[in-house]
C-alpha cells in the first residue's frame, strides 16, 4: 500500500475512535448524570451548575477533579463507586463536560 493510503487510513481510525469516545461520554452522562443535571443545570443546587465557570470557581479544573468528584459525591449528590461506574466511563465523562458544558 502506498503512504498515503496508510496515512488516510490512520486519520480515519483516528476520526473514528475520537467520534466513539465524545458519543460515549454522551450516552454516560445521559445515564447517570442528566436526571440531576439536564443540559448541565442544577435545579437541586443552582448555583453549582456544571458551566466552566461555577465548577472551576469550585475547584474542578481537570478531567481528574471531575472523577474525584462523581467518586466522592456531595450535599444532594450520590457519589458513585467503582463498580457503578468504570474509571474508563468516569473519564469519559469528566471529557463531556469539559467540551460540553463551557
Ligand atoms: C441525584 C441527583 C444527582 C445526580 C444523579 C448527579 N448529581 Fe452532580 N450534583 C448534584 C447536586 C445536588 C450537586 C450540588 C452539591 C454538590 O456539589 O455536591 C451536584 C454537583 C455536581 C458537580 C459540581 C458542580 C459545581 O459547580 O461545583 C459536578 C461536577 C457534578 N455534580 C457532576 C455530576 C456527574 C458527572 C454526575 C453523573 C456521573 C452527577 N453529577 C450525578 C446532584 C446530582
Amino acid at each position: 500500500m502506498k503512504p498515503q493510503g496508510i496515512v488516510l487510513m490512520a486519520s480515519c481510525l483516528l476520526l473514528w475512535a475520537t467520534v466513539a469516545a465524545a458519543t460515549d461520554g454522551k450516552a454516560l452522562f445521559d445515564r447517570h448524570c442528566s436526571s440531576c443535571h439536564y443540559q448541565g443545570d442544577n435545579p437541586t443546587y443552582p448555583s453549582r451548575p456544571l458551566f466552566r465557570l461555577y465548577r472551576e470557581a469550585n475547584g474542578l479544573r481537570t478531567q481528574k477533579d471531575l472523577v474525584a468528584k462523581m467518586r466522592r459525591g456531595g450535599q444532594g449528590m450520590p457519589s458513585f463507586a467503582a463498580k457503578q461506574l468504570s474509571d474508563a466511563d468516569a473519564m469519559a465523562i469528566a471529557g463531556y463536560i469539559i467540551r460540553t458544558f463551557d
